[in-house]
């Protein structure tokens, strides 16, 4: 067995199936090229057949992406598997990964198919896929509530199909972690040739055991784990990379494999573009990459890390790239600092003019916060990728007035649809004055599901990054703004949100039917 636990990102895939993550294809782009720096081995672009914009974002990851294999979901389905095939033809490595579910309620009720017909159609969607690339991974759906002995006959069969990773999903997040390794141990020892291929896991967090179980597994012989930055995916998301590859890496005496192949200290650098891209905060206290991970409030504690840093530390902050967010530009940086820092960053101008406009945007930025940190750069990035997009509404200008004892009012001037209109509004504050203004406007009927305040940087003078989640008729987007002044930067995400909701849906899910 090899030592090496490989490591599958999803953040672009069932990351991406959180509701309101959805990103652009620059952002996926931008997001894989980072988790190459951290020389992640596979990374799950995307499912190429849910819309037009899913297969372009998988073409555009595997034509950038030149370390990394890249993958691409598929059911077990011939269409799927032809679409995905078509997205990874530029990939220098590619893998396709099909799906089919196993257990009883999935095959009964949602694709109203015997177990033998499932069976079938598993090995014949195997068989499709190897005829686009030799590096096939194939998952029973809801494993984690399969029955074993259904289980060995299908994962037997799509070995001698030529699938080569078998990946056991936990996809409600139901097990335990005695209960999920022994599935693993067990799955290893009854079918007969399992060792022609690598197991993998892929848990979801319903209980908040991802991480648990996901370790519990490799434990058992499980040397692929999936995973995604900050824990990102469908409902409570998946197993947090970050915590999956500092517990291996931290406890080096209990894990039989190696994780020396990632570099740590981009943790942080892909949490944070993670989060930025799809307004999904961070909590504080979460492990790893909170803002409270390596802070110690204390004042027993603050006296003991000084005297020995491991009398409350287990990882050193540099390890995961925490004081990596340097001040790298100001005021007078030029141009080709601007663009060097941003190469380094992993993010590329694909025109002069692109560079431009968010050289420009940088300057205007540089006047109002004299220390620019890697954090404003890719905020700054997010909101040119933003605003590049094909929308309909765009801020032109906003005033508000807030003053003690009188209600907030604002006066708000957008282009819509190629024509200027304002509104003025009242609202409890002012961010509440300028949303009902642009609503004045737009007639959205749209739900605001949260509004979140984030500041980029610390200091008075930081840019605030602002979250707005927004829902109608079942549908839930997410939008980001940031600016220095956050009324400005709440109409931004507010008018960012409302661009996703104007725009169609064209997608289909990856867990629907067959
Ligand atoms: O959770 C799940 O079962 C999945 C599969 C597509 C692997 O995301
Ligand atoms: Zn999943």
């Amino acid at each position: 067995m090899s030592d090496k636990l490989i490591i599958f990102d999803t953040t672009l895939r069932d990351g991406e199936q959180s509701p309101g993550a959805s990103m652009t294809l620059d952002e996926k782009v931008r997001i894989a090229r980072a988790l190459e720096k951290m020389h992640v081995d596979i990374i799950e672009a995307g499912f190429p057949i849910a819309s037009p914009g899913d297969f372009e974002a998988v073409r555009a990851v595997a034509e950038n992406i030149k370390d990394s294999t890249v993958c691409g979901l598929a059911r077990a389905l011939d269409k799927d598997i032809e679409r995905a095939g078509e997205a990874l033809k530029p990939a220098n490595s590619s893998r396709i990964h099909t799906f089919i579910a196993t257990s009883p309620i999935h095959m009964e009720m949602k694709l109203r198919m015997s177990p033998d017909q499932v069976l079938e159609q598993a090995v014949k969607a195997v068989k499709k896929a190897r005829q686009f690339t030799d590096n096939v991974e194939f998952s029973p759906e809801d494993a984690g509530r399969s029955d074993l002995d259904f289980l060995c006959r299908v994962l037997e069969a799509v070995i001698d199909a030529g699938a080569r990773t078998l990946n056991i999903p936990d996809t409600v997040g139901y097990n335990i972690p005695d209960q999920f390794g022994a599935l693993i141990a067990n799955l290893r020892e009854r079918i007969p040739n399992s060792d022609k291929a690598i197991f993998s896991v892929h848990c979801h967090n319903d209980l908040g055991l991802a991480t648990a179980n996901s370790l519990s597994a490799v434990l058992n012989g499980a040397r692929q784990v999936e995973c995604t930055i900050n824990g990102l995916g469908e409902r409570a998301g998946n197993a947090a990379l970050e915590e999956i590859v500092m517990t291996v890496k931290t406890r080096g005496d209990v894990f039989p494999c190696s994780i020396d192949h990632i570099d740590t200290t981009q943790i942080m650098n892909c949490s944070r573009l993670v989060s930025s891209i799809t307004g999904f905060a961070v909590q504080p206290n979460k492990a790893i990459v909170g803002a409270n991970a390596f802070a110690h409030e204390s004042g027993i504690h603050q006296d003991g890390v000084l005297k020995s840093r491991e009398t409350y530390e287990i990882m050193k902050a540099e390890d995961v790239g925490l004081n990596a967010n340097r001040m790298v530009l100001g005021k007078h940086s030029g141009r080709n600092a601007f663009k060097t820092r941003l190469k380094e960053l992993g993010v590329e101008f694909k025109s002069e003019a692109e560079l431009n406009d968010t050289f420009a945007r940088f300057k205007e930025l540089a006047d109002k916060k004299h220390e620019i940190y890697d954090d404003d750069l890719q905020a700054l990035v997010t909101e040119a990728s933003i605003s590049a997009e094909n929308e309909r509404l765009h801020l032109v200008a906003l005033r508000v007035c807030s003053e003690t004892g009188e209600k907030p009012d604002a006066e708000i001037t957008v282009d819509f649809d190629g024509e200027e209109a304002t509104a003025h509004a009242i609202g409890s504050g002012p961010v509440d004055a300028a949303f009902k203004a642009i609503e004045k406007i737009v007639n959205s009927h749209t739900d605001l599901q949260l509004y979140s305040v984030n500041n980029i940087t610390s200091g008075t003078d930081s840019q605030g990054e602002v979250t707005v989640r927004l829902e109608k008729a079942g549908r839930i987007v997410n939008g980001q703004g940031a600016d220095t002044d956050i009324v400005i930067a709440s109409a931004k995400a507010y008018i960012n949100a409302l661009n996703k909701i104007l725009a169609p849906r064209d997608r289909e899910h990856p867990q629907g039917d067959v």
